[in-house]
């Protein structure tokens, strides 16, 4: 089976916390974006038109956590595996589903995610739980008042004091009303409204929480109620216990949740936080929904209260990996080689703030994907430091050592696969110690605390070039990636030029008359 979509990319005036005069990103004038289903194994077909104007931006889609097996080029990261889709271009990504659950795409142009062009993706397959009925997406998200590039050229301004970028506002599923008393001008405010849920008490919902955010870790939580967590990014874990689901940014949790009345009361707040020193900047960083139970009255507002927030050690971390065991085991082989890559933040001599991986902010050429590259065989990579590509060859399993040398943390996630987490913690690793070596935790997106390590390893079966990068927006733009060269003998699959030149040749030419 093959599901189609088309999806025209425009700008937009959008308030979905009440604040007005907000551009925006749309697909099919909407926000978040559609959302994309499927069943495992079905192919999706997408057809992306680029109406962006006034001013022109490239555009290009990545659909998160999905391995893009022989599909590579079809991964929506321009530089990468693809030039920009140009203004007024189209290009139809063709891919299959070949994992299972939840979880979202997103452009990979600039932060333009932070500009709005998101929305879920679904990938239905068999369940390793009971429940009653599947809610659907539940997304949260920061929210900023800024224009996105406003926000990526302050982050990387000559002046520090720029570089502090909170949020203005946190969203579940694109609403929650903005105190407009934090701002002077009291124009653009105009009415908000909080997103709903109607359930019946003793029946079990599924909730699929994605952070599709830009930089803030999200706390989720529904006042008195216990919340069981099934599911981590793609992976179906021993279902375990919880009152507050923690999420990075890219991160997703699929949670089970059968609402009880609390205190006699029938209108309970559901609420994400963004919490933590190091983990985010937030005006407002507490997002609301209403949960409604039994047929409670539409108009009831909830007293409930909270539970304490999480205690901020200054970790930004996720779970301890114990707790996440998943259900399905995958056997860790013994690497084939380990390499250890440093992040640092550095200042470059024009006086702007870049991240550093392996050395290096990342920086490649728009008009010349690196996959279009390594399927030329052009082995200039070596002379090329600000590509980041680790070609890792033929190994068959590669083990990643991370060491974040910066106080910021960063939701590290890989293209093309799913990782082994085999550590993490704020001490440095001992150089044997993995958690749960029978069945180690995979995911495809972990958060890396401030000065502290990750350890990770991948099965390099999926010949490619995958990007594995900070999730937080800014920090991507400011160079956060390495590009794992993978097999790069066999990335020469049938039908690469004529791919690459969808994208390219609109854009080469767009930017020879656009510069
Ligand atoms: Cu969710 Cu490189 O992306
Ligand atoms: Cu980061």
């Amino acid at each position: 089976v093959t599901r189609r979509y088309d999806f025209v990319i425009s700008r937009g005036e959008l308030a979905p916390d009440g604040y007005l005069k907000k551009s925006g990103i749309l697909i099919n004038g909407q926000f978040p974006g559609p959302t994309i289903e499927a069943n495992w194994g079905d192919m999706i077909e997408v057809t992306v038109k680029n109406n962006i104007t006034g001013p022109f931006e490239g555009t290009a889609l990545h659909w998160h956590g999905l391995f893009q097996k022989g599909s590579a080029w079809y991964d929506g990261v321009p530089s990468v595996s693809q030039c920009p889709i140009a203004p007024g271009a189209s290009f139809k990504y063709k891919f299959q589903a070949g994992v299972f659950g939840t979880s979202w795409y997103h452009s990979h142009y600039s932060a333009q995610a932070a500009g709005g062009l998101f929305g879920p993706l679904i990938v239905y397959g068999p369940s390793h739980v009971d429940y009653d009925e599947d809610v659907g997406p539940v997304m949260l998200a920061d929210w900023f008042h800024k224009d996105y590039f406003d926000i990526v050229k302050n982050v990387m301004s000559t002046n520090s004091t720029l570089w502090a970028n909170p949020s203005d506002n946190t969203l579940i599923n694109a609403r929650n009303p903005y105190n407009c008393s934090l701002v002077k001008d009291k124009n653009p405010c105009g009415t908000g409204s909080y997103s709903k849920f109607h359930f019946k008490s003793g029946r079990t919902y599924k909730l699929r929480l994605i952070n599709s955010g830009a930089a803030g870790m999200q706390y989720f939580s529904i006042d008195g109620q216990t919340l069981q967590i099934i599911s981590i990014d793609l992976t179906d874990i021993k279902p375990y216990n919880t009152s507050i689901v923690t999420l990075g940014v890219g991160q997703r949790s699929d949670v089970l949740f059968t609402p009880k009345v609390v205190n006699g009361t029938k209108a309970i707040w559901m609420r994400t936080l963004q919490s933590g020193k190091f983990c985010q900047r937030a005006a407002n960083p507490e997002g609301r929904a209403i949960v409604l139970l039994d047929g409670a009255k539409d108009t009831s507002i909830p007293v409930t209260t909270a539970y304490p927030a999480p205690i901020d050690d200054g970790t930004c971390k996720n779970e301890p990996l114990e707790n996440s065991v998943p259900h399905y085991v995958e056997e860790l082989p013994e690497p084939s080689v380990t390499f250890q890559i440093t992040v640092n933040t550095i200042v470059n001599k024009t006086g702007n703030q870049l991240y550093t991986m392996n050395g290096s902010p990342f920086m490649a050429n728009y008009n010349n994907p690196l996959l279009n590259l390594a399927y030329q065989k052009n082995t200039s990579y070596p002379d090329h430091p600000e590509w980041n590509v680790l070609n890792f060859g033929t190994n068959s399993s590669v083990r990643i050592v991370i060491w974040n040398n910066s106080t910021g943390p960063h939701p590290m996630h890989i293209h093309g696969h799913d990782m082994w987490i085999l550590y993490d913690g704020n001490d440095k690793w001992d150089g044997t110690t993995v958690v749960n070596p029978a069945n180690p935790q995979r995911r495809d997106t972990h958060n890396l605390r401030p000065k502290g390590w990750m350890v990770m390893q991948y099965n390099a079966d999926n010949p490619g070039i995958w990007p594995f990068h900070c999730h937080i927006a800014w920090h991507l733009s400011m160079g956060m990636y390495v590009n794992l060269m993978e097999r790069p003998g066999e990335i020469d699959q049938a039908g690469i030029p004529g791919i690459i030149a969808q994208t390219c040749d609109a854009w080469n030419k767009y930017t020879e008359t656009n510069v």
